[in-house]
């Protein structure tokens, strides 16, 4: 049996799927279960990982843990401590591939998400251990230009050089379950990433072809982007720090394409124009 917290979440779906369809059997975690809609023979449980108490029962007949930066707030230590005390062997922890940046340069921590410490309790806690530092996700583009793109023809953005190699989370979700369902990856720091480093600009290219329809890029101050963000509900540290990342990233690839996608799973990663296919219909207007 499989454990996995997050599981109704982005990855967390994409990460049921691949188990289920390798034939895994698999135990979901959600805080509501009743709107988790996983697929057909998944058990799904309620529990909160940032509250391991309500997290004890669903260890039993476990194997395997897959542990959720999102999840477990400060409680990861003592929630792998428990799993470790109730017979689980193995954990797989998502992480990220900044985690060794400064905190200030890790937007993602102000909304809570604790990639470095689910890579460092998963270290430490006396499992067998993989660490998943994902780069970017490519879905990230679909929530930052989204709306802009099926609105119009112009996306206004900070710096129309910035580069980086998203990352499917389609291949994150099959590297996911290899590291939960093999011994391969453990004991690893796995640095995923897509196989191809792109621009802003550029991936505004690649929605375009595939909606056959000319899109313009056009850059726009840091302060500007950020008063929209701010001025559309999200938390202004949380923006800062966004910017600080581009600021400091601008003009140098962020986290070139490693090529461990493609040595672990046997094929090469999936492209950007890949993830783009088969979400065009997501940037279209109506
Ligand atoms: N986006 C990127 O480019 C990127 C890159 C590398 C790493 N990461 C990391 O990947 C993680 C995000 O993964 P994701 O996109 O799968 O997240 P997500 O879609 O927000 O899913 C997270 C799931 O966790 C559960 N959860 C439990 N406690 C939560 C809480 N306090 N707040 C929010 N959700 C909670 C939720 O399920 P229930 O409501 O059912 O309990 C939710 O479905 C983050 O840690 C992020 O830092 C992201």
């Amino acid at each position: 049996m499989i454990l996995i917290t997050g599981a109704t979440g982005a990855v967390g779906r994409l990460v049921v799927q691949q188990l289920v369809a390798e034939g895994a059997r698999v135990r979901a975690v959600s805080r509501s279960p009743r709107d988790a809609a996983l697929p057909y023979g998944v058990e799904v449980v309620q529990g909160d990982p940032a509250r391991p108490g309500t997290m004890a029962d669903h260890f039993k007949g476990v194997e395997a843990l897959f542990l959720h930066p999102r999840t477990f707030g400060d409680s990861a230590d003592r929630l792998l401590a428990l799993a470790a005390e109730r017979g689980v062997r193995k954990v797989v922890a998502l992480s990220a591939m900044n985690v060794d940046d400064p905190f200030e340069l890790q937007p993602s921590r102000l909304r809570g998400d604790r990639n470095k410490e689910a890579e460092e309790a998963a270290v430490a806690g006396g499992l067998a251990w993989t660490s998943l530092r994902a780069s970017a996700f490519a879905g990230n583009t679909l929530q930052a230009w989204g709306a802009q793109i099926r609105a119009g023809d112009v996306v206004r953005y900070v710096h129309a050089g910035f580069r980086e190699s998203v990352l499917d989370e389609r291949d994150l979700a099959e590297v996911t379950a290899r590291a939960l369902l093999t011994d391969e990856l453990a004991g690893r720091r796995l640095e995923l990433t897509g196989p191809e480093s792109l621009s802003h600009e550029e991936m505004v290219a690649v929605i375009a072809a595939a909606l056959g329809r000319p899109l313009r890029f056009e850059e726009v101050p840091p302060r500007a982007v950020a008063a929209h963000l701010i001025g559309n509900g999200l938390p202004e540290p949380f923006v800062r720090a966004l910017m600080a990342r581009y600021d400091h990233y601008a003009g140098r690839v962020q986290h070139p394409p490693t090529g461990e996608v493609g040595k672990v799973l046997g094929r090469p990663a999936r492209t950007y124009g890949d993830w783009v296919a088969d979400h065009v219909d997501a940037f279209r207007n109506g």
